[in-house]
């Protein structure tokens, strides 16, 4: 179908995707999560680390596995990616290309996580600048004053970050994180498993997807100690071979999901979640008044009253997630009390409670620190997600609205759950996927 343009205007009717939700819903049921985002994306880029025929499971089937795929293929890679299983088999040749182009990077940020594997490979990497995001600037000074203490230059030519190895390869050395930035761990660690000499990345990220990444190396041949803490030991080896590996369970999506049996007064079994991932998300729900139990596979989330408000403060693993920070807003707005809630690593995270507000929630935001009070109901209304996490907590927030909201930028969404709304409606939500016509 086409929309012409609207006469003397610069608005254009295009197609769109929307959420269509009606509120006051109880979900009860059973869902299944599939391997983290988070954690899949950047074994892709592991796999290049390695020639030869790399496979990866439990891949879940998300736009950003075919923007990664893409990459891979124009950096040189044959890959197949199968959504029914969630496998993904990358053939990588001897020699490999080290550009990642601008137009795949503005579409995914993750798709920095080239950049280590690149290096350790070729000795170069030409790598688009991701630039802002809707959650925050997101800087990658840490990334390249690692690089540079291995002995790389680092320079920013038309838009791209230009990275050259030494002349004999990349030089061990001791990196100190100012942060234990999970993007900047990866990229040290991957230029790492290849490097002459013994890296050691102090404040790193301790993050369960970092740990997984660690396992798939180590798989693949790498030596590294101190899998799971804050201080990695990687002693560079000449060479690696391709693995089979399995990417670990998606605890945010786990957290999501636990979230959603709580706000709306219902009872969900999360099916393939590793509890030890969420015992600080359990706590929350717990003291929010939800009875959560390990069940053989993962866990369950039962909630039989309104829930009480309850402070969150996100920091870097084990500490409170930031991905799961929308989520619990939004069930802060319905519940008993108010909370205070501050976000500690993206500035711009909290956009969405502007959105939020529009179903009627009460939100103040000051800087870093958010305070909701709890009101008995939220109203519906047309509300845009701003980004995946946003969106989630968007679409919780409607679920227990009364009437019918409109969720738009269900893109963002797309791009962190795998099929949302079947899932949902599998557990009793009304929520349809509808195509609009809607001015850009
Ligand atoms: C990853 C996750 C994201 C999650 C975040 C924190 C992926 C694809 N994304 O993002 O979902 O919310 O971890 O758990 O895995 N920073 C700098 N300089 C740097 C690196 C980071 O200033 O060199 C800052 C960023 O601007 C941000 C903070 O540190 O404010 C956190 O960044 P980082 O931990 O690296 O997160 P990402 O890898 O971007």
């Amino acid at each position: 179908m086409h929309y012409p343009r609207v006469q003397g205007s610069a608005l254009a009717l295009c197609l769109v995707e929307i959420f269509r939700v009606n509120g006051e819903t109880r979900l009860e049921g059973d869902v299944y999560v599939s391997g983290a985002k988070n954690s899949s994306l950047k074994l892709m880029a592991v796999a290049l680390l390695a020639t030869g025929q790399t496979t990866i499971r439990s891949v879940p089937d998300i736009l950003d596995v075919t923007i990664m795929s893409e990459l891979l293929r124009r950096l040189g890679c044959a890959v197949s990616y199968d959504p029914q299983t969630e496998v993904v088999v990358i053939d990588v040749p001897e020699s490999i290309t080290h550009r990642a182009d601008y137009d795949l990077v503005r579409r995914m940020r993750a798709s920095i996580a080239v950049l280590g594997p690149l290096i350790a490979r070729t000795g170069e990497a030409d790598v688009a600048l991701p630039g802002g995001d809707n959650i925050g600037s997101r800087g990658l000074d840490m990334h390249i004053a690692g690089l540079e203490r291995m002995g790389c230059t680092v320079t920013s030519e038309h838009g791209y970050l230009v990275v050259q190895a030494p002349t004999g390869g990349l030089v061990g050395t001791h990196v100190y994180l100012d942060f234990p930035s999970v993007g900047a761990t990866e990229t040290l660690l991957m230029a790492g498993v290849l490097a002459n000499g013994t890296t050691v990345i102090d404040n790193a990220a301790r993050e369960p997807e970092i740990a997984d990444i660690c396992e798939m190396l180590v798989e693949m041949g790498a030596h590294i100690e101190g899998i799971g803490s804050s201080m990695l030991t990687v002693t560079g080896v000449d060479e690696l071979k391709p693995v089979d590996h399995t990417t670990v369970p998606d605890r945010i999506v786990a957290g999501t999901w636990g979230v959603a049996a709580a706000i709306t007064q219902g009872s969900i079994a999360v099916h393939n979640a590793r509890t030890e991932h969420l015992s600080l998300v359990f706590e929350k729900l717990t003291s929010a008044g939800a009875v959560v139990s390990e069940i053989v596979d993962g866990f369950s989330v039962t909630m039989d009253r309104r829930p009480t408000a309850v402070d969150i403060v996100t920091l870097p693993y084990p500490g409170f997630p930031t991905d799961l920070q929308p989520q619990f807003i939004a069930m802060n707005a319905i519940a008993d009390g108010a909370a205070l809630v501050t976000e500690n690593l993206f500035e711009a995270r909290f956009r969405f409670v502007q959105e939020l507000s529009r179903l009627g929630a009460e939100v103040r935001t000051d800087g870093h620190h958010a305070l909701v009070r709890g009101r008995s109901t939220l109203s519906s209304a047309p509300v845009e997600s701003t980004d995946i996490r946003a969106g989630a907590g968007l679409v919780l927030a409607a679920l227990v609205a009364d009437g019918e909201t409109i969720v738009h930028g269900i893109e963002h969404i797309d791009r962190g759950y795998v099929k949302f709304e079947e899932q949902l409606r599998r557990l009793g939500a009304d929520i349809s996927r509808e195509t609009i016509a809607d001015l850009v």
